[in-house]
Parts: structure tokens; sequence; C-alpha cells
């Protein structure tokens, strides 16, 4: 939802020890504690997306502890916030998709502190999340710099997967990547990334690559160059969205960046809605300088996270806008 002319109208939020806060519109708030040490605080939560509540435990939970590694942060702790249909669904899917969430929160090295539950007409499922960083090491959307390479940690076209499942058109194996993409953490792509030289991070969810895409380009005042040719997504996905098997959000997303996305050469219409796909819990989004970026790439691959890819660079500072290089 677009909140930004319902918040600007609220009262200013300053402290001191506010690193990043509600007037940046990042994946975390981080608040200082010492010199040493910053809080990462998030919170996430929506309807259940798919039917098997373990699942969707795990997914809900990947997606919340995501926006701390997005920052730097390790998580820490995390408090459950439910809402279930009580009466009309058994306990036991409640038990279920908290078991998801907690083992997702294990995982993640942190543990479930407690949380709230209310009754609801549906299920909602989602976390509110802490974690630590050190106060000079937290990776921001802005800081991406001229000539940095971009990471992308994640296969793309999960939104499209979810709406092929939906209509009987994901095959079982395809199922089985889907919901594994989703319920991966982004711990492992996240991992020393500050080590690594990153100079900006957000992690794709929602608004899909080119809208995180945008907001990092915005936030660091600079234009984003992204390679189709160098895209990374889930097997069938183009195939799946020429068939139709899209999302309302993917629509959306593609109006959202219009204004401000040039394409260069011939973009197929199904890779461009790949390009904006949903993800409910994508992969991160990095900036890095060339070398840093061949050195991060080769940790991901020994550290088995499948799927990642350059996917392009940043340009023309001081021009926030997307550039789509399609080829042909
Ligand atoms: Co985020
Ligand atoms: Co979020």
């Amino acid at each position: 939802m677009e909140l930004w002319p319902v918040l600007e109208r609220l009262p200013p939020q300053h402290h001191p020890a506010v690193i990043v806060g509600a007037n940046q519109a990042d994946d975390s708030a981080v608040v200082r504690v010492t010199d040493d040490i910053a809080l990462v605080l998030t919170v996430d939560f929506f309807p259940a997306i798919v039917d098997d509540p373990y699942v969707f435990g795990q997914i809900a939970a990947a997606n919340a502890l995501s926006d701390v590694y997005a920052m730097g942060g390790k998580p820490i702790t995390a408090l459950n916030i439910v809402g279930f249909p009580e009466g009309k669904l058994p306990l036991e899917v409640l038990g279920e998709m908290l078991r998801g969430g907690a083992d997702k929160v294990n995982e993640a090295g942190a543990v479930v502190v407690g949380g709230h539950t209310i009754k609801d007409n549906e299920v909602k499922y989602g976390l509110s999340v802490v974690g630590l960083v050190h106060p000079d090491r937290v990776l921001r959307k802005e800081g991406a710099e001229n000539g940095d390479l971009l990471v992308l940690t994640k296969p793309l076209g999960t939104g499209i997967y979810s709406t092929a499942l939906k209509n009987g058109a994901l095959g079982g194996a395809r199922e089985k990547l889907f919901y594994a993409s989703m319920s991966e953490l982004n711990r492992a792509a996240a991992e020393g990334l500050y080590d690594f030289g990153a100079h900006a991070c957000t992690d794709i969810t929602g608004f899909g690559l080119l809208g995180h895409a945008l907001e990092m380009a915005r936030a660091s005042n600079a234009s984003l160059r992204i390679d189709v040719r160098a895209l990374p997504f889930l097997p069938d996905a183009a195939e799946l969205a020429g068939r139709g098997f899209l999302t309302g959000g993917g629509m959306s997303n593609r109006e959202y960046v219009k204004e401000d996305l040039a394409i260069e050469g011939k973009l197929p219409g199904a890779l461009e809605m790949i390009l904006v796909d949903p993800q409910t819990s994508g992969g991160l989004l990095v900036a890095l300088p060339p070398v840093a970026a061949r050195r991060y790439m080769e940790a991901l691959a020994k550290r088995g996270v499948r799927g990642a890819a350059i996917i392009g660079e940043v340009t023309a500072p001081g021009d926030a806008r997307l550039v789509v290089e399609a080829g042909g």
C-alpha cells in the first residue's frame, strides 16, 4: 500500500539514538544502544499464502527475518503476531504454523520469546524480529555507487508460481521448489556482507525486483542498469508467465516503476512480468564494487546459495532511474 501521504502528516519522530527511523523507507529501523551495539527492529505479517500451515509458518518467518538481514543485522529474538479463526479451524493448524515459524527462527540462530494472538476471520501470521548490528556497519538502501555491480541472491518468479499453483498448473517438483525458495533464509546470503565491501542492500519482496531496485536507486541517487539476460528465475517461470499465470501485484508494480524505467532493446512480455513479479520472500539485492562482487559470488557458491547472479550495475550518479537492457 502507498502509505506516504498518510505517514507524512504524522508528528515527526526524532531521537539522537535513531540511526534509521520512520522518516526513511528502509527494510528495518536501527537504533543505537551503545557505541558498539544497535538494535535492528522490524515487523511483518500477512494472510496465509499456501495451504500447508507448517510451510506457511516457515515462509512468514523467513520473510520477517529477511528485513534484519537486509540491514546487515543478525536476528536475536522474535515475537509471533497471529490472527486465527477460532472455531472455524482446528487449533492444530495454529500449532503447525507456529512450529514452522519457530523452526525458521531457530535456524536463524534466534529464539521466539512470545507473541500475541487475536480472533480473526482468516489466518494471518507474521513476526516482529529484533536483530543486532554494529552502528557503523549498517547496510541501507542508500549508498550504491557508480560502478558497483548488482548481485541478486535468489531466483525470481515465486508470484507467477503461486498463481500457477492455484490454477493447478504447477507440477509436484516445481511446487517443492516453490516452497523451498520462499522458506529459504537470507542468512547465508547476508553473512559478512559488510566485510565484503557491500555499499547498499535491500531484500526483494512485494514490489518485485524493479520496485525494490527503484527504491535503492532513489535512496542512492544513482541509476541501476539491469541486464535481463543475466536474470536468475525459477524453471518455467517465463513460460508460465507467457501462459497468463500473473498476479495483480505484478501489474501494479509495473505501473509503479513505469515513469522511471527505460527499456533498451526488445523485452518479451513474459520477462517483463518476471522483473516486476512480487516475491513474498525473495533474495537480497546487493550493490558492491566489481572485485568484491566476484568474491561475494564465490562465497555464495561455497555456502550453497543457489541461483545467485550478477544482474547489472550502478551508473549515472544523480539520476535515479532504472534501465533494463533486453538485448536483441
Ligand atoms: Co524488506
Ligand atoms: Co518488510
